[in-house]
Parts: structure tokens; sequence; C-alpha cells
């Protein structure tokens, strides 16, 4: 898929994001400022959420009150080897809701239930193109 704009990659991720159901994963690569949050945004907004969207980076967790709830982790600043229950990612727990995760390339070897995952590149100042996984709850290695 091409977005052309801002605002092109967020209206499809409302339409992705209305897709979503209790238990979803969404992994969310691409560089700095390719637009995992922009996407995110979208992402919640179609499940309802009203509220404002940021990336949690300094937090790594942020959790929105929506139903179902929604979880958004941004992994940049995790220290190499960190174990991943130490900033809140309990599979049982994220299991009520659906869960964002931008840069989950910090999740290194352990597993999470990653459904769905989206890679964003960077082809222009506002050109962005973007892939879609399913991984249908398979297990990312
Ligand atoms: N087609 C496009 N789709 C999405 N964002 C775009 C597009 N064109 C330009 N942008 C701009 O790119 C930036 C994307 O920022 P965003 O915070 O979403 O990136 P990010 O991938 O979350 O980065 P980080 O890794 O720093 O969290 C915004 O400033 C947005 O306006
Ligand atoms: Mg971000």
């Amino acid at each position: 898929m091409i977005f052309n704009s801002e605002e092109e990659t967020y209206n499809w991720a409302v339409e992705f994001g209305k897709s979503l159901k209790p238990g979803d994963m969404v992994a969310l690569y691409g560089n700095l400022g390719a637009g995992k949050t922009v996407m995110s945004r979208g992402i919640c907004k179609g499940l309802g959420f009203e509220g404002s969207v940021c990336s949690p980076t300094y937090t790594i967790l942020h959790e929105y009150p929506n139903d179902p709830p929604l979880f958004h982790f941004d992994l940049y600043r995790l220290e190499p080897g960190a174990e991943l229950y130490e900033v809140g990612f309990d599979h049982d727990y994220l299991s009520r809701g659906i869960t964002l995760i931008e840069w989950p390339e910090r999740l290194e070897n352990q597993t999470a239930d990653v459904t769905h995952k989206i890679t964003i590149e960077i082809i222009s100042e506002n050109v962005r193109k973007a892939t879609l996984e399913l991984f249908d709850g398979a297990r990312q290695k």
C-alpha cells in the first residue's frame, strides 16, 4: 500500500482498527518518523478511543481506557536483554484488549503472540509504503 500523506495513513489505520478483536497484537515496524504512532492513533480511533494517543517512549506502555482496552507499547528504549514482564508484557493481561507495539525488534527472541505485522517504509517526506502480514495467532520467533 502507498500512503501519500499522514491523513491517508491515518484513515487506512482507522478502518484496519475496526477489524481488530481482543487478543490481537499488532507489531509496527519502521524507522524513526515512519508513522508507527500515526498508525497507532488511527487504530485506536477505529476501536472507538477518542482520547489522545502519543508515543509512549518514556513510559514504555500506555493503557488507554476503552472497551476493549488498548495497550500501546514503545520498546525503543528497552535495554537489551530486558525481560518483558518488567514492562507489563503479560500475555494473560494483554489478551483482554488490543496491543500495539512500536519497535517490536526489541522483543528479540522472546516470543509474543503477534497476530498482525505492519511494516512502514519511508519513500519520501510525505510518502510511505506499508505492508500488512497476518499471523493468525501464530507465534513469532
Ligand atoms: N504518508 C505519511 N504517513 C504517516 N506519517 C507521515 C506521512 N507523511 C509524513 N508523515 C509524518 O511523519 C511523521 C510520523 O511520525 P510518527 O511519530 O508516527 O513516527 P514513528 O514511526 O512513531 O516514530 P518513532 O519511532 O519516533 O516513534 C509525522 O510527523 C507525520 O506527519
Ligand atoms: Mg512513535
